[in-house]
Parts: structure tokens; C-alpha cells; sequence
């Protein structure tokens, strides 16, 4: 089973319009559709728009960061998915561990959201992570697998959803799990995955968390990892193209 690598830029809460849009036209400008690799980035929300517009007709793909369980309605400040869709997103992330810890999303609302993200017709990117805590008492494979059942949409299948495995206490701190550890969790994911969608040959499972051109070769090397959710690096154009060449 061939899966095609996917390198996801999450920008967080980071860029003004005219930085976005330079950002985007480097990387539109620079990488090429015929790789290993697809190529995601995912900016606040009021960039999606403008990015869409600069990476049209290129290779990269834009997606948001969020959106809200319903379709429409009452939500002040909310985003949703068929809104992102509306702008030419294509993927979302939902339950980041920042929105989970922040947002305090159970994993019912994130499932929710990725149901609604199916609804619209988006790829939900599933994020799932322990705590350093967590990770110390053992527990890292038992949390992230709760969370998996909890969170996966109703509806999901191999190819319609991504998973996103983001320990908590190596996002954005320049820490990293030991590449065993990366491979052994993948492995279990997509274990628990199979037993869930009948078969997770096809899905993708992205590690992310302090990815960075010196660890991605190694990192994106894994048998079990997909890609990679990057955001700090994802915001420097150079940076980011590297971990995508990482891809092979
Ligand atoms: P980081 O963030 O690459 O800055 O560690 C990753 C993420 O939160 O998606």
C-alpha cells in the first residue's frame, strides 16, 4: 500500500495578510506537484481566502484550523466547515491539543467537528497527543487510543480522514520522542484505526511536534508515519520545503 505523504502547515495564530500571502506564493512558487509529498497549509481563518488565492493553481493545498460541530447558526466568532470549504479549503485540523486545552474539547466535540467537517465535504485531521505526564506513567499508547475511539467521525474511512499524533509536551518546545517511541505509537494507531474503519492500509497518520528539516528525514523515514503536522517550521517557506524534500 502506497500512501502519499502529506506535509501540513499549521500556522496557528501567526501572520498578517501580506505576510500570509508571501509565505504562500514562496511555497507555491517552489514546490513541485510531481514529488513524494502533498503539501497542506492551514492558516488563521482570515487568511484562508487570500492564501487560496495565491496558491491557486499551484500544488499546495489550503484547510483551516478549526471549525465549529454545526453547520450554520448562532456561534459568535465561529467558523464553519462548509465556510472553509466556501473559500477552497480542503482539509481541517480538529482537536489540537492548543483547542482541547484552551477550547477545553472533549473528545465528543472533536468528533462532532469531524463529522460536520465529512458533512461539508472536507478531510478532518484528527489530532491526538499525550500529556508529558501521561507519558511518564506509562500511559502514552492507552491515551491516545481513547482518544482515537473518541474522536474518530461517525462516517470516517481510510481515505476521508487523517490522523494527526501530537505529543503535548513536544509541540513547539524542541523536544521530540524517541524515533522508536514515534514508531511504535504509529503502529498502535493504526492498529486501533483498523479495528475501527475495517482496515487502515490506506489511512494517513501524521506525527507532529517540534518537526524540523534536521529531524525529518529521520521522522518521515518511519514505516507507520505519513507525513508530518508542522507548525513552527511552517513558517518560514525555506524550512518548510525542506521537510517536504524530507519526503523523499
Ligand atoms: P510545532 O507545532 O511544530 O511548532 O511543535 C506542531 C503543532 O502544534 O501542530
Amino acid at each position: 500500500m502506497t500512501r502519499r505523504v502529506l506535509i501540513a502547515g499549521n500556522w496557528k495564530m501567526n501572520l498578517l495578510r501580506a505576510e500570509g500571502e508571501a509565505l504562500a506564493a514562496a511555497l507555491a512558487e517552489n514546490f513541485a506537484a510531481d514529488g513524494a509529498a502533498d503539501m497542506l497549509v492551514c492558516p488563521p481563518a482570515t487568511l484562508i481566502a487570500p492564501v487560496a488565492a495565491v496558491l491557486h493553481g499551484s500544488a499546495v493545498s489550503v484547510g483551516g484550523q478549526d471549525c465549529h460541530m454545526k453547520p450554520s447558526g448562532a456561534h459568535t466568532g465561529d467558523v464553519a466547515a462548509a465556510m472553509i470549504k466556501d473559500l477552497g479549503g480542503s482539509y481541517v485540523i480538529v482537536g489540537h491539543s492548543e483547542r482541547r486545552a484552551d477550547h477545553d474539547e472533549s473528545d465528543a466535540t472533536v468528533k462532532a467537528k469531524a463529522e460536520a467537517a465529512l458533512s461539508a465535504g472536507l478531510v478532518p485531521i484528527v489530532c491526538v497527543g499525550e500529556t508529558e505526564a501521561e507519558r511518564d506513567a506509562g500511559k502514552a499508547e492507552a491515551v491516545v487510543e481513547s482518544q482515537i475511539r473518541g474522536s474518530l467521525p461517525d462516517g470516517a474511512t481510510e481515505t476521508g480522514i487523517v490522523i494527526a499524533y501530537e505529543p503535548v509536551w513536544a509541540i513547539g518546545t524542541g523536544r521530540t520522542p524517541t524515533i522508536d517511541d514515534i514508531a511504535s505509537m504509529h503502529a498502535h494507531m493504526r492498529k486501533v484505526a483498523a479495528s475501527m474503519l475495517g482496515g487502515a492500509d490506506a489511512l494517513r497518520l501524521l506525527y507532529g511536534g517540534s518537526v524540523k528539516p534536521g529531524n525529518a528525514v529521520e521522522i518521515l523515514g518511519l514505516a507507520d508515519v505519513d507525513g508530518a503536522l508542522v507548525g513552527g517550521a511552517s513558517l518560514k517557506a525555506e524550512d518548510f520545503l525542506a521537510i517536504a524534500t524530507a519526503a523523499g
